[in-house]
């Protein structure tokens, strides 16, 4: 067999077997089951000195991982905020892998670099963003968060004289960092990566939903950046952008959203405001893999100004070709070389449109609001306001809900995990799969009331 004929073997085998795996996603155990995983040891094998045949690499990964999984792409995995992934987005994935582009340079990858640019354009539009803003594709939330405060670093220093690329943080000007008390712990990370400190911050109080208390806010002087968030990894809500921006604005601070997954209620007409006033911003972050459905992993960091992002991330170098007047994608990202995220959302994008966006949010959404009316209803304390696709529920004290969440991801129907909202033990419950349907959520629900009576009873 020639190299043609033998990589078109295993390219339509690992089709043929990835094609049987989603088609089979949901017929079994959301979580694996206990063999599955002990059978793992299976690829704990010694490097080999002569390889193995590419087909039997694959049916090694498929029989021993596939099994292995958990059913993440699957209708009913409620854990984290994962989302799934869209038909044509796994489909762009496998076609983009085999093109196999390194998009650092428009001119060496103008297909990709063009899709990623229009990608941009569109989400721009979708969300509501200012007219002109620029982006980079990262990893996910946490990077974009990174790169789009590594903008925030550079413009709130320059405005003070002080250039932080060149000089770095030693001996510059102080800078105020905002963040509320239910900052996620990777703008933490992001603050510490940037050398601007995870616990030198200003934490703003926040209400009962978790939202940052406008009124809380500091005095500021000087340069400051303000990190407000839209949608709380565990209720759901949302800062009060908005009314943050209108107070911290005119005295020059740099306004961060992290909405890595709540940003996308822009695009829904019933959710938008949510968001209100977050076109006032300077920069947002957001994830294309939690509810766009693309597959992992894909983040974008949105800057007001590309400018500053750029300053913050682009460099030169005589091999490369950074003299051109297209834009060139490694101006926008902390990576130089890197796959083409953007395409999976150029995809996304294209196949479900406008519509096809906003019914996403807005099924997710309705999907959450049954979930906590049937747990309501079944006697169970719904702890959140529901206003997004985020549900936290308590089963009774601390010890039982851990346990009853322990029983549910062993019954295997569906998966969410445990969380604690606002000192209280929680299961939390994240739709955000473009495949739920009402009657996995009914399923879901079924099991959730059955295993918690269950464990009730004692
Ligand atoms: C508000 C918020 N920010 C940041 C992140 C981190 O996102 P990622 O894991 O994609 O980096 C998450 C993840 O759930 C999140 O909910």
């Amino acid at each position: 067999m020639n190299r043609n004929e033998l990589t078109r073997r295993l390219l339509e085998d690992a089709a043929q077997r990835s094609i049987r795996y989603r088609e089979t996603c949901d017929d079994r155990s959301v979580a694996p089951d206990r063999e599955a995983v002990a059978a793992l040891g299976r690829l704990q094998q010694p490097l080999p000195d002569a390889g193995m045949p590419d087909e039997e690499v694959i049916a090694l990964l498929d029989d021993v991982g596939s099994p292995a999984t958990m059913a993440m792409a699957g209708s009913r995995f409620f854990g984290f905020v994962i989302g799934g992934s869209l038909p044509v987005t796994v489909a762009s994935n496998w076609l983009s892998t085999a093109w196999d582009q390194n998009v650092v340079m428009h001119e060496v990858t103008p297909a990709t670099a063009t899709m990623e640019q229009v990608a941009i354009e569109w989400m721009v539009e979708l969300l509501g963003l200012p007219h002109g803003t620029g982006a980079g594709f990262v990893t996910g939330a946490t990077v974009a968060n990174f790169s789009a405060l590594a903008a925030a670093r550079h413009r709130v220093f320059e405005n003070v004289g002080w250039n932080v690329e060149a000089n770095g943080l030693i001996g510059a000007p102080p800078v105020t960092i905002i963040v509320s008390d239910e900052a996620h712990p990777t703008l933490f990370k992001s603050l510490g990566m940037l050398g601007l400190g995870r616990d030198r911050v200003i934490r703003v109080p926040t209400d009962g939903q978790g939202r940052m208390i406008a009124a809380k806010l500091p005095e500021l002087h000087g340069p400051a950046i303000v990190c407000t968030q839209a949608g709380n990894i565990n209720s759901g809500a949302f800062d009060p952008i908005g009314d943050i921006c209108d107070a911290v604005k005119p005295g020059g601070a740099w306004v961060h959203v992290d909405g890595a997954f709540g940003l996308w209620a822009a695009a829904s007409t019933s959710k938008r405001a949510l968001t209100d006033g977050m076109e006032a911003a300077d920069s947002w972050a957001t994830d294309a893999h939690k509810w766009l459905n693309v597959p992992y992993d894909g983040g974008i960091a949105f800057v007001r100004n590309p400018a500053d992002l750029a300053a913050a991330m682009a460099i030169t170098a005589d091999y490369l070709i950074t003299e051109t007047e297209h834009r060139n994608p490694s101006d926008y990202t902390p990576e130089l070389s890197r796959r083409g995220r953007g395409i999976d959302v150029y995809a996304a994008l294209l196949s479900l449109g406008r519509k096809g966006v906003e019914e996403l949010v807005d099924r997710c959404c309705r999907h959450a609001r049954r979930f906590a009316e049937g747990l309501g209803g079944a006697g169970y304390d719904v702890l959140n306001d529901v206003v997004l696709n985020q549900v936290v529920v308590s089963f009774g004290d601390d010890a039982t809900t851990r346990r009853v969440i322990d029983m549910i991801q062993a019954d295997g129907t569906c998966w969410c995990g445990a969380t604690v909202w606002q000192g209280v033990t929680a299961m939390r419950i994240s739709v955000s799969s473009w495949a739920t349907t009402d009657e996995d959520v009914d399923k879901s629900l079924d099991a959730m009331i059955a295993v918690a009576a269950a464990v009730l009873d004692g």
